[in-house]
């Protein structure tokens, strides 16, 4: 549970290496704790995928989420994305399957924890902005996902849940993760009590808030932590706006 990303990114790597296998059984393990429900509609952006992670829609056939919930860059089609619907069973609920993955160049379970999903459609949701300049890393984001209520829960759950988290410095976040934190591609979130926080299952989910317009925009992408919603251990977010010309680049090329 401590260093649970690592464990997650390296199983990943290892994963995809050995075998597809889904990771499921590891993305299980997080979801939001301390939140509450989310309104019908309130984060239209949010998807979840089928091993047991959470996206955002970046373009209407394009999901941006972490790295180590997948497997590997390439054609893939093992992935359900579901939309539309803050209950994964509601009957509304739109599911598409993906086509390709494309995993940060470079990602070996150490930062850049980004990847992106083509889907086999279209989907009609808005799609979520990303941050492009630094300048809205600071203040309360809002992070929302089907993860763990609990650390250590490992079930998720059915109907999406959302939190407000404030940002935190690297220099205290490092009090904490030491160099485990990679400074320039990760940003941290979380009261210094703890209590709030994303969990197993969020992973890949989006960390938001509102931009200059009073649109939302995304700053974050679910990482790791130690446990969940630890006092002095805030949650870890890719740090989106240092990647964002790659994003961008890598969704042209999808
Ligand atoms: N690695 C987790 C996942 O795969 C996300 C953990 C987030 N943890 C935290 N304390 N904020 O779902």
């Amino acid at each position: 549970m401590i260093l649970a990303r690592r464990a997650a990114a390296v199983g990943a790597v290892a994963l995809a290496v050995a075998s597809l296998q889904p990771l499921g059984a590891q993305a299980a393990s997080t979801r939001i704790v301390g939140g509450t429900p989310a309104a019908q509609n309130e984060f239209p952006f949010m998807v979840q995928l089928s091993m047991g992670c959470g996206g955002a829609l970046y373009k209407k056939d394009v999901v941006l989420t972490a790295a180590h919930c997948m497997n590997g860059s390439g054609n893939d089609t093992s992935i359900t994305v579901t939309a539309g619907a803050n209950d994964l069973n509601a009957p509304g609920a739109i599911k598409v399957r993906s086509t390709k993955v494309k995993v940060a160049p470079g990602y070996d379970g150490t930062g850049k924890d980004w990847a992106l999903i083509k889907l086999a459609r279209s989907v009609d949701r808005p799609t979520l902005k990303i941050a492009t300049t630094d300048r809205y890393n600071r203040g309360t984001f809002t992070i929302a996902g089907w993860g763990d209520t609990q650390e250590g829960a490992g079930t998720g759950t059915t109907k999406l849940r959302k939190a407000n988290v404030p940002f935190v410095t690297d220099r205290v976040c490092k009090r904490q993760y030491g160099n485990r934190l990679v400074s320039k591609e990760e940003l941290c979130a979380g009261q210094q009590r703890g209590a709030i926080d994303t969990c197993q299952g969020d992973s890949g989910g989006p960390m938001f808030r509102k931009d200059d317009a009073n649109k939302w925009i995304q700053v974050g992408i679910v990482s790791w932590g130690d446990g969940c919603a630890r006092s002095g251990a805030p949650g870890v977010y890719t740090e989106v706006s240092t990647f964002a010309k790659d994003i961008a680049r890598a969704a042209s090329a999808l």
